[in-house]
């Protein structure tokens, strides 16, 4: 038997997370006025190698790459921002007389690492990325937008940190004392590292192997290295996210895995009991020079990617209810007029927006309670001959268990004002919404 790749996975049972992702996604980005943006999951890989970085892991070690039939070098993004980046250049949207140009992505990247919980090889993004504005007012609110998302699923806990890596000058003197300071350490730290000092010493902070290493917990941070501009941009993106009420740690040692950022950095983390090491459900900060190096005109930039799979794998060990499979109405029907009133009946409140089921199995009365229990349904009906008769039937209301007399007719009106009840069931919000 044929099985999936390693570090890939089929969307069954968590199908019901990732649609109501995907809805909070679509709502929370109308609010921040960003609009929905689709580049190829394969690009050149100039792309990724300009755009992300030669000396970053997620280049040297992780990347598809494949030649295709007219010898071109393919990569499968192993992540949204570079393809962004290409887009917003190729087809002139800095002309769009819209400005900061805001767009977000949700889709497939694709790493080849080692798989692990909270880790895959084929993973999904929901990415967004600003473009035209150097104002600290536009981390904030990009800041903003990814916790106002994480507010609309309801997902708390969780520990935004930030940090300023400054502009080219800043980055520049922290290099250099960075180096000053690892000089006599260098041959104690990992093969890697060794490399990373000549190539990319930033990235040495990042290392996994070495995180607990004395020489880096004591190594010099790059916020006492920015320079007055670039600390005057720093504090005023904490102090509108401080007016903004939104709470963030400031995390010295965050530098990010990938080349191109440039002043903020931030990432969002849930406790390590939900999601063990891989417990980073978003990664972003501000990157003022890639769509240069990617030959646009100069143009500073700032955005985020959500891991979808974390997110799901954080709402599901946080309990987030979710009801949005969950039935509002099971009918049980006995015999054959029942079922063909039935049909009718609940095709009526469906058009209303009551998610509504019956059976098709031919089940028994008990058998037919047993199917609504699986539906997790909000409310049953029986309907048999005496209910047609007396065009009147029982609404059960399963939550409170309190039963409701009503005409065939009033059913729709009744149902919406059990389900009108308070009641955190995603659903049943949107259901018994009355018109
Ligand atoms: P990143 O930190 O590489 O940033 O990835 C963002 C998020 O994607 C991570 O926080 C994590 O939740 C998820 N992720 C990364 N790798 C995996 C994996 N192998 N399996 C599951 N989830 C994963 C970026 O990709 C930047 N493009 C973010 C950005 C956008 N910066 C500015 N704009």
């Amino acid at each position: 038997m044929i099985q999936k790749m390693k570090g890939t996975y089929d969307v069954i049972d968590d199908i019901a997370y990732m649609q109501l992702i995907e809805k909070k996604i679509l709502q929370v980005s109308k609010l921040f006025h960003y609009k929905e943006i689709r580049t190829p999951h394969f690009e050149a890989s100039q792309l990724f190698h300009r755009g992300v970085g030669e000396t970053t892991d997620i280049i040297s070690k992780e990347t598809y790459d494949f030649i295709d039939r007219g010898k071109r070098e393919n990569t499968l993004r192993p992540e949204g921002t570079a393809g962004v980046v290409r887009a917003y250049i190729e087809n002139k949207l800095y002309a769009d007389p819209i400005v900061p140009y805001k767009v977000f992505y949700y889709g497939s990247m694709f790493r080849y690492e080692r798989p692990q919980k909270g880790r895959f090889r084929e993973f999904r993004q929901f990415g967004a990325e600003a473009f035209g504005s150097d104002s600290p007012l536009l981390d904030a609110e990009t800041i903003a937008y990814a916790v106002t998302f994480l507010k609309s699923l309801k997902l708390k806990d969780v520990t935004v940190t930030l940090n300023g890596l400054g502009d080219r000058k800043s980055k520049e003197a922290y290099h250099k004392a960075l180096k000053m300071h690892l000089k006599d350490d260098i041959q104690t730290l990992c093969k890697d590292c060794q490399k990373r000092y000549d190539e990319n010493p930033l990235r040495i902070l990042d290392c996994k192997v070495d995180q607990d290493h004395p020489v880096l917990i004591n190594a010099p941070k790059p916020l006492d290295y920015l320079t007055t501009e670039d600390k005057a941009h720093f504090d005023k993106v904490c102090s509108a996210l401080e007016a903004m009420n939104i709470v963030v740690e400031v995390d010295p040692s965050l530098v990010r895995g990938l080349d191109y950022y440039t002043h903020t950095v931030f990432e969002i983390k849930v406790s390590k009991d939900l999601l063990g090491n891989q417990n980073a459900i978003c990664g972003g900060g501000r990157y003022n020079h890639l769509v240069e190096t990617l030959d646009g005109p100069p143009t500073p930039a700032v955005g985020f990617s959500f891991g979808i799979e974390r997110l799901i794998v954080a709402l599901k060990a946080a309990n987030v209810r979710l009801d949005d499979l969950r039935t509002h109405l099971y009918l049980i029907t006995l015999g054959e007029q029942a079922q063909e009133t039935g049909i009718a009946l609940l095709q009526k409140l469906r058009l209303g927006g009551i998610i509504a089921n019956m059976d098709f199995m031919g089940k028994s009365l008990k058998a037919q309670f047993k199917q609504s229990e699986h539906h997790k349904a909000r409310c049953v009906v029986v309907l048999g001959e005496d209910e047609l008769n007396k065009n009147q039937v029982e609404v059960k209301d399963q939550e409170t268990n309190e039963v409701h007399t009503t005409s065939l007719d009033d059913l729709y009106v009744t149902l919406i004002d059990i389900l009108t009840q308070p009641s955190d069931c995603e659903s049943c919000e949107q259901g018994g919404k009355k018109t």
